[in-house]
């Protein structure tokens, strides 16, 4: 047990006790962000002339000394330690005697820890928007080689109307960019320092904040010090964002998932993202999709843990706020992984565009184009739609596809219908008149594409 506080405490800490309080195996992670706020913290300290620059400079040189020993694998973090700060101080004071022990002059771990988690949510949200601009490149390139892949248009699940593949991956693009949309927005509301507060009502010592939130590469320190050791806003922003990735990426598994089945068969998942059956031969299952999905719910968790957690504490700091981590980490790798394997599953899927075509063919998705055609004649649109209806009842009769009726028996349902009919309600047609904002003809849809490019290479 070594721990920073012994002083006031006759006796030891119960074993079981310790170990209940204890961070240290799933802090440790925080290791870098830590020196790296120790390395500012006493930068600061000497500035100031809170203390001397040899002080400084061997505090500094101690700190270079664990990084590289941890590096190297010499050194271990074990749970010898209550958590990564005590981890710090210990070993270099151990290291550097004296100086080490001035480390924490005019700093308390509430301001640390606050500091450290702001430091690390950066860095792993930054990095969330990595994977995701990868992501989008991947699903900005299936859209360029499929603006004349034609697919049936679903809502309840039904066929509703013929769009493009392209169309389809377009909109999984504007969820995930509106997700680098979130991101980008808490990073800018998150980047303010929090070191300087104490433990939660500033220090007597003349620190200079300005300068360690600069030297730490945030835009300013923090306006209120009780705020700042009592805020996870940021993280529980973060954390709804990875939420809602999942929840797109959960939606786009879901679609691979059946367009996978035997039933549809639109695509076919790469062998190597791909699992069989211990008992049945013939299986190639998606479980990386299903995983993805499955995966979600843990992600959602992880916010609603937080949420819970965060929702009766009183001012400033409580323990209650050292469980903002093991589920908030578990959450982050969760969702980056997932993003990952993602992009690697559908950049190696193949698509099977005939049956996409044929499927957009069959369950009469064109008939919102035969009643524009009567639209077109002069027809009401509202006459029009039970025209259609009624053709579409005869062709259901009949087992064929509007397309397939005879003139004959198109105008035996409405004299209206011509020849001119068969080249109105075509795949292409349906397709390459919806020329509005947004929709899929390949007119818009190649304006889409250049916009979304120009995006990314912003
Ligand atoms: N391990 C603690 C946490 O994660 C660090 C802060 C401890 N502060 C304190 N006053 N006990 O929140």
């Amino acid at each position: 047990m070594a721990q920073l506080w012994g002083g006031r405490f006759k006796d030891n800490t119960d074993q079981e006790v310790y170990d209940f309080n204890a961070s240290i195996s799933f802090d440790k992670r925080l290791i870098d962000v830590d020196i790296a706020g120790s390395r500012a913290h006493v930068k600061m300290l000497a500035k100031q002339g809170i203390l001397t620059e040899k002080d400084r400079d061997a505090i500094l040189s101690g700190l270079d000394s664990i990084v590289n020993d941890l590096k190297a694998g010499r050194i271990e973090i074990t749970t010898e330690y209550e958590d990564v700060h005590s981890f710090v101080e210990a070993v270099l004071t151990e290291r550097i005697g004296e100086p080490g022990k001035r480390l924490h002059t005019g700093r308390s771990r509430n301001d640390q820890v606050a500091l450290d988690m702001r430091l690390y949510t950066r860095e792993r949200a930054q990095g969330t928007d990595r994977l995701l601009k990868t992501l989008l490149e991947s699903i900005l390139d299936t859209m360029k080689e499929n603006t004349e892949t034609y697919m049936p248009g679903f809502t309840h699940l039904q066929k509703a109307q013929p769009i493009t593949l392209a169309h389809h991956y377009g909109a999984y693009f504007e969820m995930l960019r509106r997700d680098r949309g979130r991101l980008a927005d808490l990073l800018k509301r998150m980047n303010e320092c929090p070191l300087g507060a104490g433990a939660l009502a500033g220090t007597t010592y003349p620190l200079d904040r300005d300068f360690t939130a600069k030297e730490l590469g945030f835009d300013r320190p923090t306006r209120n010090s009780i705020d700042s050791v009592a805020d996870r806003d940021y993280l529980l922003e973060y954390l709804f964002t990875l939420s809602t990735i999942m929840m797109h990426l959960s939606r786009f598994s879901e679609e691979i998932i059946i367009w996978n089945t035997n039933e549809y068969g639109f695509v076919e998942i790469d062998d190597a993202f791909s699992t069989g059956s211990s008992i049945m031969p013939q299986k190639k299952n998606p479980d990386i999709a299903e995983l993805v999905r499955g995966k979600t719910g843990r992600v959602y968790g992880a916010l609603m843990s937080l949420l819970t957690t965060m929702k009766g504490l009183p001012l400033a700091y409580n323990k209650d706020m050292q469980e903002d981590k093991e589920i908030a980490f578990d959450a982050m790798d969760n969702c980056d992984n997932c993003i990952h394997l993602f992009t690697g599953m559908i950049s190696t899927m193949k698509f099977r565009k005939d049956r996409m075509a044929s499927s957009a063919m069959k369950g009469f998705t064109n008939a919102t184009d035969a009643a524009d055609y009567l639209v077109g004649k002069g027809v009401a649109f509202r006459d029009a739609h039970r025209i259609v209806g009624e053709l579409v009842l005869a062709c259901i009769d009949k087992n064929k596809s509007i397309e397939e009726m005879s003139l004959d028996e198109l105008k035996k349902i409405s004299p209206v219908f011509d020849n001119d009919l068969y080249e109105a309600v075509s795949l292409k047609t349906c397709v390459e008149k919806r020329l509005t904002t947004g929709a899929p003809g390949s007119g818009v849809m190649k304006k889409a594409i250049e916009e979304a490019e120009n995006y990314l290479n912003a």
